[in-house]
């Protein structure tokens, strides 16, 4: 007999960054809920700079690093961990593409079109794929399982 799984629900982690918290943050919950994804998990704090630099260390070399690093650690923020089937894709359509304006000619109803302004104020961070997810949501929630539990498993027989 064979077991595969099917519709296996994922995590992933979200972030409304300062130009979006406190502000928009009902509104983007709002959203979240109607998307169907189930918050597992969420916290209000400030980066601490060396957080911030370990968080965003995939772009180090990049020339908007310091600038980025720079502001989000300069508010509070809403940190969360959303889980779904599918839920890193799922986050990340939501959210739209990185750069707002881009996000207003091609997803006019994502929350980056709707409450970003301009790179790096894209009002939301997502992971953007399950390792990155599980990196993500281990260094902001140590105590938080980075995948759900008890994963949905479908024995089919043969
Ligand atoms: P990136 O990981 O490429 O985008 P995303 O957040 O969609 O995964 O970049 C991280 C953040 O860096 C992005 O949300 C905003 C900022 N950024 C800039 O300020 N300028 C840029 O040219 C890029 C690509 C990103
Ligand atoms: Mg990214």
């Amino acid at each position: 007999m064979t077991g595969r799984q099917v519709d296996r629900p994922e995590r992933t982690l979200g972030l409304i960054k300062p130009d979006g918290y406190p502000v928009h943050k009902e509104d983007i919950f709002a959203r979240i809920k109607t998307a169907g994804f189930e918050v597992v998990c969420e916290k209000e704090f400030t980066f601490d700079r060396k957080v911030a630099e370990t968080f965003y260390q995939e772009h180090k070399e990049r020339p908007f690093y310091e600038e980025l690093v720079t502001w989000m650690s300069s508010a509070p923020i809403s940190a969360f961990v959303l889980e779904k089937v599918g839920a890193v894709r799922a986050w990340r359509d939501l959210m739209g593409p990185t750069n707002p304006q881009k996000a207003r000619e091609e997803a006019p109803d994502s929350l980056r079109a709707l409450f970003g302004s301009e790179a790096p104020r894209n009002a939301v961070h997502g992971s953007d794929s399950q390792q990155s997810a599980q990196r993500e949501i281990t260094l902001l929630f140590p105590d938080v399982s980075p995948v759900p539990p008890k994963p949905t498993q479908i024995v089919e027989e043969e």
